[in-house]
């Protein structure tokens, strides 16, 4: 593709062109400053790439969303979570041999030192299990600390991976255990990833606690829904603290706490209170469509809307059909369920959403799955934290092993004072 040509006052400039496998052009503007003294400027990074990146792919307009090229649907029809993680991270499909040793792996670096519940009992009792979440991944680095990943062996790095994967899912548990103020229940290593997270979870040592594999095949999907979705705000947030050498633990943590955000991870909590809301308020979702239409209102339709979809986000698609099928099995009649769909057949049919494209996203069907499921709404972005960390990882991965990879800083345009002198106290 030719140059991309640039007149600035006059002067004219050229800059390379870079295309991706699936044709997405950019327009390489890393001399930019450089050459003519200018920046680009683009507030909420709407317009710009901040890496090559090679783990997902979305097309937004066609709403369509593939890991490593495998499309969406096919790896949530037929592929486990564990699997997932190993795809995102090592690039392929593992082999029957890697898969074993894999969650082997994975199963023996479940426990957490002993001496990391002394920080649970610390938290007040209503403390948000995100900001726990968050202080424990971060309090990893101090139990494994080679705190500079740019001096780390790739085997000690490796190792650490296996180490989040395998804890977070303990950590989770252990603080909604805290929080509801039950005894922790610890790993058991013959049950798999999903199965031994419910068990941590609702497990009490008073009775045996089976399983339900609907539950287990519902958790399954969400955690492989959730595993990535490129250069999200998190994601992004990962790079960027990783950029600065700092440990795989600490820019994990940093991750977290971006998607605490209601208007990233944290809306699937803030869709099912938007739901219950309208439930309570005689359920008149045609009323907060409007209010939603009213720029005054500051009331949005939680779980509606993305950046980057501008037609069904297939993950939602894929959400919808499962809410039905889960609470069937599980014979849940959820009145929310029914708010939703209603909510959105009528937004879908309004010409400000048609004219902003605006769709349901996957925090819109999440939370009533979680619910049928039995977990709190305020686990439900630590639910989309463990979905989400295989893809945190290999980003941060696929930063770390590239040699070209700078530290993130981005520019800005100053329009404050300028140049004046300082007034003595005595003078103001
Ligand atoms: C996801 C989200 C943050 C993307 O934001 P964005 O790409 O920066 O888009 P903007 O906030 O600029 O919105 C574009 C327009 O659509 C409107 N809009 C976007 N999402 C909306 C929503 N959920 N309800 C009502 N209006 C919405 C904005 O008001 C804006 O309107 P305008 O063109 O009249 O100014 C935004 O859609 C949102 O806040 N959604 C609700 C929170 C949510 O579900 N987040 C989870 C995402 S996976």
């Amino acid at each position: 593709m030719d140059n991309a040509k640039l007149i600035l006052n006059g002067q004219e400039y050229e800059f390379p062109v870079i295309v991706g496998s699936e044709n997405e052009v950019g327009i390489d503007f890393r001399k930019l400053r450089a050459t003519t003294g200018a920046i680009s400027f683009d507030p909420g990074y709407g317009n710009t790439g901040a890496t090559e990146s090679a783990i997902t792919f979305i097309n937004g307009e066609e709403g369509i969303l593939r890991y490593r090229g495998y499309p969406i649907e096919q790896v949530a029809e037929n592929a486990s979570f564990v699997e997932v993680c190993y795809l995102l991270i090592y690039g392929k499909l593992p082999s029957k041999d890697e898969l074993t040793k894999f969650e082997n792996d994975l199963t023996h670096h479940t426990l957490l030192h002993e001496d990391m519940k002394k920080f649970f009992e610390g938290y007040p009792a209503n403390a948000h299990p995100m900001a726990i979440m968050a202080a424990m991944v971060i309090s990893l680095a101090t139990y494994y600390p080679n705190l500079n990943e740019n001096e780390s062996s790739a085997e000690m790095i490796n190792l650490n991976i296996i180490r989040l994967l395998a804890k977070v899912k303990t950590l989770a548990a252990f603080a909604y255990k805290k929080s509801i103020g039950q005894p922790y229940i610890y790993p058991r290593n013959d049950l798999n990833y999903v199965e031994d997270f419910l068990h941590m979870m609702f497990a009490v040592p008073a009775e045996e606690y089976v399983v339900n594999p609907v539950v287990a095949r519902a958790l399954n999907l969400l955690l492989i829904l959730h595993a990535d979705h490129e250069q999200n705000c998190s994601t992004s947030t990962v790079r960027m603290v990783g950029s600065s050498g700092a440990s795989l633990f600490a820019s994990i943590g940093a991750g977290v706490t971006a998607l605490w955000g209601p208007l990233h991870g944290g809306a699937n909590q803030a869709v099912i209170q938007m739901l219950e809301r309208i439930r309570d308020d005689g359920s008149d979702y045609k009323k907060y469509v409007n209010m939603a239409k009213d720029r005054e209102s500051g009331f949005r339709l939680m779980g509606f809307g993305h950046r980057v979809y501008k037609n069904f986000d297939p993950r939602a698609r894929i959400l919808k059909e499962a809410a039905d099928e889960v609470l069937n099995e599980l014979g849940i009649d959820d009145p929310l369920l029914s708010i939703a769909k209603n909510l959105e057949e009528v937004a879908l049919s309004d010409e400000y959403f048609i004219a902003r494209k605006l769709y349901p996203n996957v925090d819109f069907y999440s939370g009533i799955i979680y619910r049928a499921m039995g977990i709190p709404t305020n686990m439900f972005t630590v639910m989309f934290t463990m979905g989400r960390l295989p893809g945190w990882i290999a980003q941060w991965k696929e930063m770390h092993d590239d040699p070209t990879s700078r530290i993130n800083r981005p520019r800005q345009i100053y329009t404050g004072e300028r140049n004046r002198d300082f007034v003595p106290l005595d003078k103001r």
